[in-house]
C-alpha cells in the first residue's frame, strides 16, 4: 500500500517543490507547501502575509505558532493523504505535528551549500501555474514566459545571494535537528538531491509505492 502521509525535508533549493509537483501528479496527494501558502498570503496583503513578509525577505523563519495555526486545519482536512513541503522546520513544529497527524515517511533530500546557492540564483518560477525553472538547464537567458501556461516567470524575493546564505544557515541551525528526530521514529529516508531530478523522482516513487 502506498505511503500517504509524507514530509519532504531538505535545505532550500534541494528540489522539494520540483519533486512535490511530480509526486502529487502521480499519487494524488494534497500538496501542502507552507512557502507557497505564505507567498499567497503576502500577495493578497492579508494580516498574516504582512507579518510574514519581513521574515521571508530576510530568509528567517516565520514564528512557529503562526505556521502551526495556518497549516493544522489543512492537514486535518487532507484525509486521503498529504505531502508536506517546508513543514515542519523546527522541533516545536514537529512536536505540534505529531499531536495531530502520524507521519508515514520523511523524505530527506540533501544538497551542499555551494549547489544550493548555484541553483537558487538561477531559479525562476511561473506566476500563473507555479512551474519551477532553472537557467542552468531548462530556461534560456532572457526567456520569460512559461512553456506550459504562458505565465510570466519571476525571481523570488528571497533568491538573492545574501538571503540564500542566511536561509541555509537557518536550515542548519533550526531544521537539521529534525533529521535525528525522524530517524529515531524510524520513518526517515535520505536521498541525494544532487542527482538528476528524474533520478530523485524515481527513487521517491519506489519508496512511496513499495
Ligand atoms: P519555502 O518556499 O519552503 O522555501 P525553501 O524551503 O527555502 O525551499 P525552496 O522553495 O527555496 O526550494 P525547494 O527545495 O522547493 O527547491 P526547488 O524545487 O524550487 O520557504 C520560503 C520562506 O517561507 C522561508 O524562508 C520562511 O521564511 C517561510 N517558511 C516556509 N515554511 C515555513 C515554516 N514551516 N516555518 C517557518 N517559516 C516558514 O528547486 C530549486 C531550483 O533547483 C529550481 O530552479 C529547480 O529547477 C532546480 N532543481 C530542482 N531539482 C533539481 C535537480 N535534481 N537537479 C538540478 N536542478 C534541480
Amino acid at each position: 500500500m502506498a505511503l500517504t502521509r509524507v514530509v519532504l525535508l531538505g535545505p532550500p533549493g534541494a528540489g522539494k517543490g520540483t519533486q512535490a509537483k511530480q509526486i502529487i501528479d502521480k499519487l494524488g496527494l494534497v500538496h501542502l507547501s507552507t512557502g507557497d501558502i505564505l507567498r499567497d498570503e503576502v500577495s493578497h496583503e492579508t494580516e498574516l502575509g504582512k507579518t510574514a513578509k519581513g521574515f521571508m525577505d530576510r530568509g528567517e523563519l516565520v514564528p512557529d505558532q503562526l505556521i502551526i495555526d495556518m497549516i493544522r486545519g489543512r492537514i486535518e482536512a487532507a484525509e486521503a493523504g498529504f505531502l508536506l513541503d517546508g513543514f515542519p522546520r523546527t522541533t516545536a513544529q514537529a512536536d505540534a505535528l505529531s499531536e495531530f497527524a502520524t507521519i508515514d515517511v520523511v523524505l530527506n533530500i540533501t544538497l551542499p551549500r555551494e549547489e544550493v546557492v548555484r541553483r537558487l540564483t538561477g531559479r525562476r518560477v511561473c506566476r500563473g501555474c507555479g512551474k519551477i525553472y532553472n537557467l542552468t538547464f531548462n530556461l534560456a537567458e532572457g526567456e520569460n514566459a512559461c512553456a506550459d501556461c504562458g505565465g510570466e516567470l519571476y525571481q523570488r524575493d528571497d533568491d538573492k545571494a545574501e538571503v540564500i546564505e542566511n536561509r541555509y544557515d537557518v536550515y542548519e541551525d533550526s531544521t537539521t535537528p529534525l533529521i535525528d528526530f525522524y530517524d529515531k521514529l524510524g520513518v526517515l529516508r535520505t536521498l541525494d538531491g544532487s542527482a538528476g531530478s528524474e533520478c530523485v523522482f524515481s527513487e521517491i516513487i519506489d519508496i512511496l509505492t513499495t
